[in-house]
């Protein structure tokens, strides 16, 4: 029973003096995992000092520099058990200097505690801290809402904090979010349910702790194998040693090797206890192939039909850790896997306000600083989008000199550029393939600077009578006033000639868009905004559409409004005919829209008011830098 008991672990967070300690310590002591002798010399410790309790934060001190500086500074690992679950908690420091520490700690865990002091609420630390851990995907978070008995064990107190932090999450993706009062000092809702807070009815720390369901989180499709090392006991036998990154393997499944892009088949799958015949993430093993090929240290075996990506170029959002910025140009060493290159920033797209998540300019990154980079490596590297695969879509950066850890980062995808969209590779609506890319005239950037704005593709998608043409005619007019250079495409417009001969039938409408998006890269590729309000129901349409920009020049806006609300307007009675059956395909009525599973924004149009809509477009375009505030 003892080894089928689930693991969970933990991470805690919190700043300094929130009672991290104090409630590590506590959980310790309640579930006894603590031995008799320990516990005996922090009551003398406590007792030495005066405290009339026994001061349980005492039990985590264990490192000499956080007693002297009463501050935490690395991770530390505890465990402790229940009839229920084990668990292995990982201590990460407080101080504003130590984010590096709890990135390093997040990384593994299942859940994370966020400890807010009840009388500071939250602090700019505790954004930050929310913010590390949504990117990293911790998908359980608890805030612990401590020192509740030195405020009364007041519900307003308790309120008050979750709201700011309900507000504040709403930006992030935590799927899991649950707040608990506490006083860890008392001991009230930690392991015991307080007397002192009636109003409060959920369950304990530990309660919740015991029953948060996990999912494994290692990617089980994409196989990724980074090779450590290559075993050679004698002639007749190589073997390629490695922890599985994610997915799995059998024997006789054909792989690739990169970068070589040599192909073979899985001979055996061994490992220290014997052989295997099927391996999964995150395993150790040893690979042989059936083939002699060239593989060595860094190379990554992957599935022949599955490949990651390879490049030089990407983007990737990055905490820097290091009191000295970071340097755009200068080489760094970027550690991926099992793979090291070199490799530098060439651009910083911008840098995150943590109090409000807003992107700002920057030059550098300082320490504690999360932004949007573009890196190259000399050499390529094999990954894969964070959001698809942590393992592989993450890497550390180096200091050539010092050895230090000076960022960590998250890679978003490969740098697209307008070249790379435009390129002979990308052809495949081409019928002939004697078409060469023609070369803009006068090159957009020459054209954004005289425009005073960058060029940009806003697109609006909804249903009939949702509000898409009222708002793209009113937004368009805000720009031009402000001396954009603008375009506007509408789908009532483009289907008067230049899609006069598309119906409504998925294919047609397909077509529709198709047209749409090209017309919409030619606006682009000089210079325009061009704001684009179209039905657009399929979301592979629209998908189509991203993937002729830059990842920075399409952006999708959702304009949502209940069916029935759009009915009720049906400014031009289509709704009403297309009930009676007089209009065939009517979206909505009898042909399917697929909202945006990610739009950049969501626009809600039987909610707010078009005016406040309209501002938050414009602050959304200066936020990203499309045209200035
Ligand atoms: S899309 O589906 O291909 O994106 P698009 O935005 O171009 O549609 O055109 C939608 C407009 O066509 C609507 O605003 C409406 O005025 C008109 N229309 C006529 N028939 C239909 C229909 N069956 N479904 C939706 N819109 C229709």
């Amino acid at each position: 029973m003892e080894s089928t008991k689930s693991l969970l672990r933990i991470v805690t967070t919190g700043s300094v003096d929130d009672g991290k300690s104090t409630l590590m310590g506590r959980l310790l002591y309640e579930t006894r995992s603590i031995f008799e002798d320990q516990f005996e010399s922090i009551r003398k410790t406590s007792q030495r000092r005066g405290q009339s309790e026994v001061d349980l934060s005492l039990l985590l001190d264990g490192l000499a520099a956080e007693r002297e500086q009463a501050i935490t500074i690395d991770v530390a690992y505890r465990y402790f058990e229940t009839s229920e679950r084990k668990f292995i908690l990982a201590d990460c420091p407080g101080h504003v200097q130590y984010t590096r520490n709890m990135v390093t700690g997040a990384s593994n865990a299942d859940c994370a505690i966020v400890l807010i002091d009840a009388r500071n609420g939250m602090v700019t630390q505790s954004r930050r801290h929310a913010f590390i851990l949504s990117l990293l995907q911790i998908r359980h978070i608890i805030v612990v809402i401590n020192k509740m008995d030195l405020m009364d064990y007041s519900q307003s107190v308790f309120d008050h904090i979750k709201d700011d932090y309900l507000d504040f999450s709403e930006k992030l993706e935590i799927p899991d979010l649950t707040f608990i009062p506490v006083s860890a000092l008392n001991g009230d809702n930690v392991t015991r349910l307080s007397s002192e807070m009636p109003w409060y009815s959920g369950p304990t720390l530990l309660q919740h702790l015991e029953s948060i369901r996990v999912q494994s989180e290692h990617n089980r499709v994409d196989f990724r194998f980074p090779v450590q090392c290559v075993i050679r006991p004698n002639l007749d036998f190589r073997g390629f040693a490695g922890r599985i990154a994610s997915g799995t393997i059998r024997p006789g499944e054909e792989i690739a090797v990169l970068p070589s892009g040599r192909t073979s088949i899985v001979k055996t799958i061994e490992t220290y206890d014997g052989p295997l015949q099927e391996a999964f993430a995150p395993q150790s093993i040893l690979i042989t192939l059936e083939d002699e090929i060239d593989v060595s240290r860094g190379c990554m075996i992957v599935r022949r039909k599955n490949l990651p990506h390879v490049g030089h170029r990407l983007e990737a959002t990055i905490c820097w850790m290091d009191d000295i910025p970071l340097q755009p140009g200068k080489p760094y060493l970027l550690k991926h896997t099992t793979n090291t290159v070199k490799a530098f920033v060439s651009e910083i797209v911008y840098r995150f306000d943590v109090d409000t998540l807003h992107r700002k300019p920057a030059s550098t990154l300082e320490l504690n600083d999360i932004g949007k980079v573009e890196i190259q490596t000399t050499l390529p590297i094999f990954f894969d989008p964070y959001k698809l695969n942590p393992s592989t879509g993450s890497f550390i950066l180096i200091d050539q000199l010092t050895n230090k850890t000076i960022g960590a980062g998250l890679i978003r995808g490969e740098t697209t550029t307008l070249e790379d969209v435009t390129s002979n590779e990308n052809s495949s609506q081409r019928k002939s393939p004697n078409i060469l890319p023609a070369k803009l005239n006068i090159p957009m950037e020459t054209r954004e600077t005289r425009n005073g704005h960058r060029a940009a593709v806003l697109w609006f998608t909804g249903l009939s009578g949702s509000g898409k043409s009222t708002l793209g005619r009113a937004l368009e007019t805000a720009l031009y006033e402000r001396g954009c250079q603008t375009m506007l495409l509408d789908g009532d417009q483009l289907r008067q000639g230049l899609c006069g001969d598309l119906g409504f039938s998925i294919a047609d409408r397909s077509e529709n868009i198709r047209r749409a998006g090209e017309v919409a890269k030619l606006f682009y590729t000089s210079g325009h905004i061009t704001i684009c309000t179209f039905i657009s129901p399929i979301a592979k349409d629209r998908d189509f559409v991203r993937s002729l920009f830059p990842s920075d020049g399409f952006h999708e806006f959702y304009v949502n409004c209940p069916l029935d609300v759009c009915i009720q307007r049906d400014p031009n009675q289509l709704y009403q005919n297309a009930l009676i059956g007089n209009i065939k395909d009517f979206t909505g009525i009898a042909s399917v829209y697929e909202p945006p599973a990610k739009p950049e924004m969501d626009l809600r149009t039987d909610v707010d008011k078009m005016d406040i809509q309209i501002e938050n477009l414009l602050n959304y375009l200066e936020s990203h830098f499309i045209i200035k505030s």
